[in-house]
């Protein structure tokens, strides 16, 4: 391999952003200036959002004016129930009946194309889009927003049709909030790509959507909760962690490309998990937290002994499934629901693109033949 081609884009800065700040050294996570720490537990996704999108806190009234931006927003368009259904019908994974869900969203457009209110228009989509398809994956009607319910509160009722726990409802927050943004991420990347040639906001996020599908970036918490039951059934996790890694596979929620400690977002997570499974109530299993917590412990002594120049630790997937399997979302749901709080991010990238835009468009070097000819069919 040519060593002027940086495989993977690592190290290399294609833009300026002032949305987040990864310190991956030191293990810190800021979102318009705020340690993740400061925000999940405290802020609401709808206050991220705004901060985000505007790069302040919003007051009070900016916060009521955004969520009710989302909530006339959320309806999806009978086309896309279809779709959903279709989906379901196929048992197509989540992340794919979230890219066609989001992908439809131009039919609820009330009016042209507009980069702004396309990003409110996704935000407010995507958890009814992934909420409609799981009710149709579960042979039951879809259960239609609720206006009396913010963001993260109706998202789980229509998952449900319940009310949900004002725990649960919490860790959701806490979770979409600490999701919410993360530099310049695979799908964020994909998001700015897109974007930068002037296509639309829609779009950009239907390839986010894509681009989180897969088990290196977005797709892992599922296989955490199999792992971690995996690991309680047999009863030894130390055990179970050499066999993997002596299989040459890879621990799920562990290691992460810009951390080279501790993702702070488990920490956040694993505070979240802690207080839901604490309050308990839908999925809560305080034996399942403690096998996590285990898990994580004998898997980065394995992971330091069998690597000592690679620092791996957990990573946002880990505590991830701890959490939203707390709160009660389904684990075929849990990268649809990393979407459902990233697209604040998603979106907010794709604004700051446009403001200063440039098409992104890197180079490869050629490493194929050279000064071939023709040679007819036939004679091949
Ligand atoms: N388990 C075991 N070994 C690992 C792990 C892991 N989870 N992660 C990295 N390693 C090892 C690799 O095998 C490699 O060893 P080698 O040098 O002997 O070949 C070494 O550590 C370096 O690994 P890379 O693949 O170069 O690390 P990279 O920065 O490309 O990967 C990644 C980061 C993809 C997250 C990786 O750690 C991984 O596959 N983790 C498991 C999947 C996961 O948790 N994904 C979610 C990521 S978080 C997010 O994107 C939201």
């Amino acid at each position: 391999m040519d060593d002027s081609v940086r495989r993977g884009l690592e190290g290399v800065a294609v833009a300026e952003t002032s949305l987040s700040d990864i310190d991956g050294g030191a293990g810190e996570l800021a979102i318009r200036g705020y340690p993740v720490e400061e925000l999940a537990g405290d802020a609401s996704f709808a206050e991220v959002l705004y901060l985000l999108r505007h790069g302040d806190l919003p007051t009070a009234e900016e916060r009521d004016a955004l969520r009710a931006a989302l909530r006339d927003r959320r309806a999806l368009a009978p086309e896309v129930r279809e779709v959903l259904r279709a989906a379901a019908a196929a048992d197509l994974p989540a992340m794919d009946a979230a890219r066609m869900g989001v992908a439809a969203a131009s039919l609820v457009r009330d009016g042209a194309e507009d980069p702004e209110t396309d990003a409110l228009l996704v935000a407010a989509q995507l958890p009814t889009v992934v909420a409609t398809y799981w009710r149709y994956r579960r042979g039951e009607e879809p259960v239609a927003p609720d206006p009396a319910l913010d963001h993260a509160a109706n998202y789980l009722y229509m998952l449900t049709g319940e009310a949900p726990a004002p725990a649960a409802v919490d860790g959701l927050e806490a979770y979409l909030v600490a999701v919410s943004d993360h530099g310049l991420n695979a799908s964020t990347f994909a998001a700015r790509t897109v974007v930068s040639t002037e296509s639309d906001v829609v779009s950009a996020v239907t390839a986010a959507v894509g681009a989180l599908k897969g088990p290196l970036h977005g797709g892992a918490p599922g296989p955490v909760l199999d792992m971690i039951r995996e690991v309680r059934a047999t009863g030894d996790a130390r055990e179970w962690v050499a066999d993997r890694l002596d299989a040459g596979e890879r621990l799920m929620g562990f290691g992460h490309r810009v951390y080279r400690v501790r993702d702070p977002r488990a920490a956040v997570l694993e505070a979240a998990a802690e207080r839901v499974y604490e309050a308990g109530g839908t999925g809560t299993d305080a034996g399942l937290f403690e096998a996590a917590r285990e898990l994580e412990r004998v898997g980065v002594e394995a992971l330091r002994e069998r690597k000592p120049d690679r620092r791996l630790d957990t990573n946002v997937e880990f505590y991830t499934a701890v959490l939203l399997h707390g709160v009660g979302v389904p684990r075929d749901l849990f990268s649809a629901t990393f979407a459902v709080g990233r697209v604040a991010g998603w979106t907010a990238h794709c604004l700051e693109q446009l403001g200063d835009n440039r098409l992104i468009r890197p180079s490869s070097r050629y490493a194929g033949e050279r000064g071939r000819t023709w040679t007819p069919i036939e004679e091949r």
